[in-house]
């Protein structure tokens, strides 16, 4: 059975600031879809990477891909689209029951140990799995003028990551499905996970290291930079 990895990576990385597309922010000397890259390929260096890029993106440069057998997929205009593009595209070479992992190229400092984990629960689970902490923080929702409404029960809440894995055929089925005219739709599919949970299933969760930061924001970029360090000491 063939492993497949989708990395979304055809976001314009805006909230991070600069012209320069988030992903190709220099990390400890590289740019960090390199990085991210780097990481996956320590983990599964025979998978098939599908790297889902815009279709004018000028940064990327096809040395910034560690591995031998990967193809370029045409971005969407969102996260789940993009993802959907390459389920699409492979969608004559992949078989039901392969696995496939998403990651988001934003998230640089996956541990090696964490993605084994990740793909062997995901092998294990029917309804596939995806890496997640326990929230930490005492969790608001406002009222929608910068008040508080409400303080929620932070047990049992867990924060997603990526990578998230499933098979092929019930991926495929759920994101064509979120999408779809009865589906949950773009908004609500912000990962992989909800549109699995969207058919009644249950994935699994992982619980993975905090430092699997996504970069999102100017200063969580020196913080990765400091992840990457302590994590080579
Ligand atoms: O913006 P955000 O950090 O939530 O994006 C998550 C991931 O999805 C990033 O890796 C980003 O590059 C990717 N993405 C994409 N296609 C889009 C929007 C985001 O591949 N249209």
């Amino acid at each position: 059975r063939r492993c497949w990895l989708i990395v979304p990576a055809a976001g314009s990385g805006t909230r991070v600031g600069g012209e320069r597309p988030k992903q190709y922010l220099p990390l400890s000397g590289s740019p960090v879809l390199a990085c991210t890259l780097e990481r996956l390929y320590q983990a599964f260096p025979e998978a098939r990477l599908c790297l889902c890029l815009k279709h004018d993106d000028s940064w990327f440069d096809p040395n910034q891909v560690p591995f031998r057998d990967w193809q370029r997929i045409d971005g969407g205009a969102e996260r789940v689209d993009s993802v959907l593009n390459a389920l699409r595209a492979i969608d004559s070479e992949a078989a039901p029951e392969d696995l496939v992992l998403v990651h988001d190229v934003a998230r640089p400092c996956v541990a090696v140990d964490d993605l084994c984990k990740l793909e062997q629960a995901a092998l294990e689970n029917e309804a596939g799995a995806l890496l997640a902490t326990p929230v930490a923080d005492t969790i608001k929702r406002d009222d929608g003028h910068g008040l508080v409404a409400q303080t929620q029960d932070r047990r049992g809440l867990w924060q997603a990551q990526t990578p998230q894995g499933f098979r092929y055929g019930l991926l495929r089925q759920a994101l064509e499905a979120a999408l779809g005219p009865c589906g949950i739709g773009r908004d609500r599919v912000t990962d992989e996970s909800s549109a699995v949970e969207a058919l009644g299933l249950f994935p699994c969760l992982v619980q993975g290291r905090r430092d699997n930061i996504k970069i999102t924001h100017p200063e969580d970029l020196p913080m990765a930079e400091l992840i990457l360090q302590a994590q080579r000491a």
